[in-house]
């Protein structure tokens, strides 16, 4: 491409040139708005009971559910790739009706957590709070007659939230979406010493088909029904910042959208209207359509890749939480 091209059509001489920051990759660079680092990803792990298991999640190639010693190791790799932060979701030897191990100081999780900080004391160790991969019935709470019961799960979660601090936890994380859940953290965490731990409250989340595979990693697919009761309904946006608004108002410190992609326009609405530090989920199903697509040779998977995490901080997004986390970060390094 050249820029001296003579204009050989008299009616376009006064026109926009708008392509000529376009023609070069240095050009492009100048006037490139939004740019992705690795500091701009959270990269989830699934921890699971026993030594030296590496377990990789058919539906979710290149994930894979590890045992404590060899999550400390994809820490370290996770810390070596200038990724801020993990999230963690546990899978418990033993499930129940309350979902007892969630709560339990020596769950997989809180376990998880202290293997982690002493080895990898830097790296932001965040948690998902919810009930749901420890339920026997895999529901997100406590459940009577058929139904889940708000209060007294919330009661649980601070509970949950508050084993977590107390196991070094830098940032707690509620998925549950029951109404109440971040004030109730927030009391409990307040109120046991840990004013200062954050609360990044999964604040608008909707009952989503693309966390179908994380139900496979997590183990943690409902045994009947849905989670339509208290997740969010796809087509309500206004609705999305009723419940933003609330969970600032209980004290959230970041508020979060999940899915990501078919919510863009919700991380837009939810970034300018509140102006909080904004985090995305960019869930199992988003990350599995792209690899098995890319494994019949149908996309280019580290374009796509970039192209679909730019669009999601260009929608608004301060953090993303991704699969995609180290693979992005590893190109972005070069
Ligand atoms: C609940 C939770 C879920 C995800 C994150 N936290 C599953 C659900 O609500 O059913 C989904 C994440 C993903 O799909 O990647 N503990």
């Amino acid at each position: 491409m050249t820029t001296r091209d003579i204009s050989t059509t008299p009616h376009l001489a006064g026109i926009r040139r708008l392509r000529r920051f376009r023609l070069t990759e240095q050009l492009r660079s100048m006037v490139r708005e939004t740019e992705l680092s690795p500091s701009d990803f959270i990269y989830p792990l699934f921890v699971v009971p026993g030594r030296n298991v590496r377990k990789e999640v058919s539906s979710m190639p290149g994930v894979f559910q590890l045992s404590i010693d060899q999550a400390v190791r994809e820490c370290l790799t996770v810390f070596s790739l200038h990724i801020p932060g993990v999230i963690l979701f546990g899978i418990p030897s033993h499930k129940d009706e309350r979902g007892s191990e969630a709560y339990d100081e020596a769950g997989i999780v809180q376990m998880a957590i202290r293997a982690i900080k002493k080895e990898v004391p830097d790296l932001v160790v965040m948690t998902d709070v919810c009930l749901c991969e420890y339920t026997s019935h895999g529901h997100c709470g406590i459940l009577r007659d058929g139904r889940l019961v708000n209060d007294e799960s919330v009661e649980l979660l601070a509970k949950e939230a508050l084993t977590h601090a107390q196991a070094g936890a830098d940032i707690v994380a509620p998925s549950d979406m029951f109404d109440g859940r971040v004030a109730a953290i927030r009391e409990t965490l307040d109120s046991h010493g840990f004013p200062y731990l954050p609360i990044v409250s999964y604040a608008a989340k909707y009952a989503s088909g693309f966390y179908g595979p994380f139900r496979d990693a997590a183990e943690s697919t409902p045994q009947f029904g849905d989670r339509r009761s208290h997740q969010m309904d796809p087509a309500n946006a206004d609705e999305a910042l009723r419940e933003v608004e609330q969970d600032i108002a209980e004290g959230a410190d970041m508020v979060m959208v999940k899915p990501a992609l078919s919510y863009l326009d919700v991380i837009k609405r939810v970034k300018d209207r509140f102006g909080m530090p904004t985090a995305a989920y960019n869930v199992s199903g988003e990350y599995s359509m792209i690899k098995a697509a890319a494994r019949s040779g149908w996309i280019d998977e580290q374009r796509i890749m970039m192209e679909v995490l730019t669009s999601i901080k260009r929608a608004g997004a301060d953090l993303i939480l991704t699969y995609f986390a180290k693979d992005a970060a590893k190109l972005l390094n070069r």
